[in-house]
């Protein structure tokens, strides 16, 4: 039975601990498992607050809440891990750590249990050679906080048995969660997808037509996206941002449209991360500047020029395979909440619209960066019948 499989998560952290207490609230046994002792401490309390939250509003009774306290169990050893049917790990985002951890977990583990990482962008197909059990390892990538984010993309690697992954799609049902399929490519669907949103922005400033809360100003009015650029990388973290835009041009061998920012660079390197540290973009510590933002045309064409931007991405990640039609929308609805799905947006804004935009953009700054993915002229047949 799917509901009572035993699991373990390595890792107490801020995703650890919530993957942790939603196996718990689905009827799983649960085995946290870390390292530091403050960790767990942390996480068991957090999850307790949780669990006491959710009786306050309703959500579970306190029978329910007693229930999953009780199938929680955590330890500083991994030697709690051994009857685990499944484990997924997440520790440190670094290749050492998660390589030095699964090639343990491996000698450690029953031949049958599963192994998933929750990576946010290293190579699944790596990780799953490290595990020494490729067959049944995969990528699960859960958003953050897991317990409210809807998404979990999942990441095959080559060598994964597709009963496995169709495993996963069945437990994540089981959790109340929805399904995406992803190729094992640099930030999957919408770390991939959503880089344009940042990295526009940034080049737009950098190039002095707008200012931070104007641009933010242009997503958020003209396409109601909920956070406009700026905010949302200080929400973030412009230390976690910045190195996931890096692990992305990195991981494509440095492809210009995912080129990082000085800018952003010499925030995180002044320690200006955002909301965490009090200043990023914005500062905290003063009231937001409530700007009037009187030239409508400049505000259309930057909302503009970052949306084709987007849909561009999004074209060239169905062009090339990284995943379904399907599912490249309903990824960048549920894990970044945009107001509508790129490629469904592009057929309201226009594919030839978005072509010729994307060819001005090209023509001004002859840089490739702006090439127009080769994939439109397959999405303009794929969307004629
Ligand atoms: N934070 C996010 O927004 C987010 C979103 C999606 C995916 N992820 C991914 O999830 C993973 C964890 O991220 P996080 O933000 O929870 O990190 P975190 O720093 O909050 O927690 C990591 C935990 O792992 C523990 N740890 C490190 N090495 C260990 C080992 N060998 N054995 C046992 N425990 C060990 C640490 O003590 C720490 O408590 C990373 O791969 C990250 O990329 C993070």
């Amino acid at each position: 039975m799917m509901d009572r499989e035993r699991f373990g998560i390595v890792g107490a952290g801020a995703m650890g601990s919530g993957i942790a207490q939603l196996a718990a609230m689905s009827g799983h046994d649960v085995v946290v498992v870390d390292l530091s002792s403050a960790a767990l401490d942390a996480a068991a309390s957090k999850i307790r607050e949780n669990l006491n939250l959710l009786e306050t509003k309703g959500k579970l009774t306190p029978i329910e809440v007693a229930a999953t306290n009780g199938r929680l169990h955590f330890a500083d050893t991994m030697e709690a891990l051994p009857g685990c049917q499944w484990v997924i790990e997440a520790v440190a985002e670094k290749y050492d750590v998660k390589n030095e951890l699964l090639g343990k977990l491996n000698h450690i583990l029953p031949a049958d249990c599963l192994v998933a990482t929750n990576t946010s962008s290293l190579s699944v197909n790596a990780l799953a050679t490290s595990s020494g059990r490729p067959k049944q390892f995969l990528g699960m990538h859960f958003f953050n906080p897991p317990l409210r984010m809807p998404l979990v993309e999942l990441i095959p690697g080559l060598n994964t048995d597709p009963a496995v992954t169709n495993r996963a799609v069945q437990l994540m049902e089981l959790w109340g969660k929805q399904t995406v399929l992803a190729q094992d490519t640099p930030g999957f669907i919408v770390n991939r997808i959503a880089r344009p949103y940042y990295t526009e922005a940034l080049r737009i400033l950098e190039e002095g037509i707008a200012d931070c809360s104007t641009i933010d100003a242009a997503m958020t009015e003209i396409h109601g996206f909920k956070m406009g650029p700026f905010a949302l990388m200080d929400f973030i973290g412009n230390d976690v941002n910045y190195a996931v835009t890096n692990s992305v041009w990195e991981g494509c061998y440095c492809e210009p449209r995912y080129r990082p920012s000085v800018t952003q660079r010499n925030l995180v390197m002044a320690n200006r991360l955002g909301k965490k540290t009090g200043i990023g973009f914005y500062d905290y510590s003063k009231p937001m500047p409530k700007q009037k933002h009187s030239d409508e045309l400049l505000l259309l064409k930057i909302a503009n020029r970052i949306l084709l931007m987007l849909i561009n991405e999004a074209v060239d990640a169905w062009y090339f395979g990284i995943a379904s039609r399907s599912d490249i929308d309903k990824a960048m609805t549920l894990g970044v909440s945009y107001p509508k799905g790129l490629l469904e947006w592009s057929l309201g804004f226009g594919i030839s619209h978005c072509i010729e935009g994307m060819a001005d953009l090209y023509d001004f700054y002859r840089e490739e960066r702006y090439r127009t993915s080769p994939g439109f002229p397959k999405w303009i047949s794929e969307n004629s019948q």
